[in-house]
């Protein structure tokens, strides 16, 4: 078995791409490897929330990943800032980050550029908690995107940094967990890439939304001028299509480039038949969702089985390595 481990930051609610891409995959994982999954709250203090929100963030998405499918018996599903032990592994691992190493990484050096007000030392040491989170649990496996392909590196570089300098072959270097085709990339509304929450309000759609914003928001997605003889569809409408497939019967999509070919489509019949099937699709999840966030004993219950069985492998850790570094009792 491969102890598998990733985290998720608590800074807006989940939407139908990380629904196809991580968490479904997530839900795959959980059968058959040991998974650590939790919520990076300690990560998202960088950009200091109110205690209001970060509380309710956590429980949106705590919410979200149960609802979604994530099994808090078979996954070992918790809060990061119920694991204090990473905390001290952080701090260890600091002694050994070297400031020209974080400087250089890219996420520091784009936040520092966009957020020339908020540069603390949270942003700058983000590598060194995210390795902590991971080498804690001695992961084999971290299923992250792209974006996060340089902090693993940098991962592997203070994993095997302790391992030279204490002469032990401790940490395992964890690798990236690709998940190839089995990743359904799913495109945003506004025309271009990616569904994203970042690119703009209208562009994702969030599992929790109820059906007249899922309606707003696709009857509002960018189109073209129509189909134009012998060329091919737009960016905009090729993601509605995209879209059309993952969430639509096959009929509906041989329906729609039918109309299409003819020259014969209107975009605003696709679009509603769209946002109906998105409506059709999300609805028994987020019942869930809207049902799980309003139970607290259920919440409570599934964080304290989560921070036990993550706290019995992290003190594990955590007990070796002041071992290994030299902390003994007299
Ligand atoms: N940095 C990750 C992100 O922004 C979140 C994260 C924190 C993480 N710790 C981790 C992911 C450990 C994988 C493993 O998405």
């Amino acid at each position: 078995m491969q102890t598998v481990v990733s985290g998720i930051r608590p800074t807006g609610n989940l939407h139908l791409g990380n629904y196809f891409g991580a968490i479904r995959n997530f839900v795959r994982m959980q059968e058959s490897n040991h998974c650590y999954f939790f919520i990076a709250d300690y990560h998202s203090l960088t950009t200091h929330p109110t205690p209001a929100d970060l509380h309710g963030n956590i429980r949106m998405v705590l919410s979200e990943f149960l609802a979604s499918g994530l099994d808090p018996e078979k996954a070992t599903l918790y809060v990061q800032s119920d694991l204090p032990e990473v905390a001290e592994l952080y701090l260890l691992l600091n002694m050994n980050a070297y400031l020209g190493e974080l400087m250089r990484c890219t996420s520091f050096k784009e936040k520092a550029r966009t957020q020339p007000e908020n540069v603390n030392a949270g942003l700058l040491t983000y590598p060194s908690l995210m390795a902590a989170d991971i080498i804690i649990h001695k992961a084999h496996f971290v299923p992250v995107g792209k974006d996060q392909e340089q902090h693993l590196e940098m991962t592997r570089t203070f994993a095997k940094r302790f391992n030279r300098m204490y002469g032990v072959e401790y940490f395992p270097e964890p690798q990236a967990y690709n998940f190839g085709d089995a990743l359904v990339k799913i495109p945003g509304l506004d025309g271009t890439g990616k569904m994203g929450k970042s690119e703009g309000e209208g562009n994702a759609i969030f599992l929790a939304d109820p059906p007249e914003v899922i309606r707003k928001k696709v009857m509002r997605a960018v189109t073209d001028a129509g189909p134009q003889a012998g060329q091919e569809k737009s960016q905009a409408v090729e993601n509605l299509f995209t879209l059309l497939k993952v969430m639509s019967k096959q009929e509906t999509v041989d329906f729609f480039e039918d109309q299409y070919l003819k020259g014969s489509i209107r975009y605003g019949d696709l679009k509603k038949q769209l946002a109906e099937d998105i409506i059709a699709y999300t609805a028994p999840i987020r019942e869930k969702i809207l049902a799980i966030a309003g139970d607290d004993a259920y919440l409570a219950s599934v964080t304290r089985l989560g921070a036990d069985r993550a706290r019995e492998s992290a003190s594990r850790t955590i007990r070796e390595v002041r071992e290994i570094i030299g902390f003994k009792a007299f």
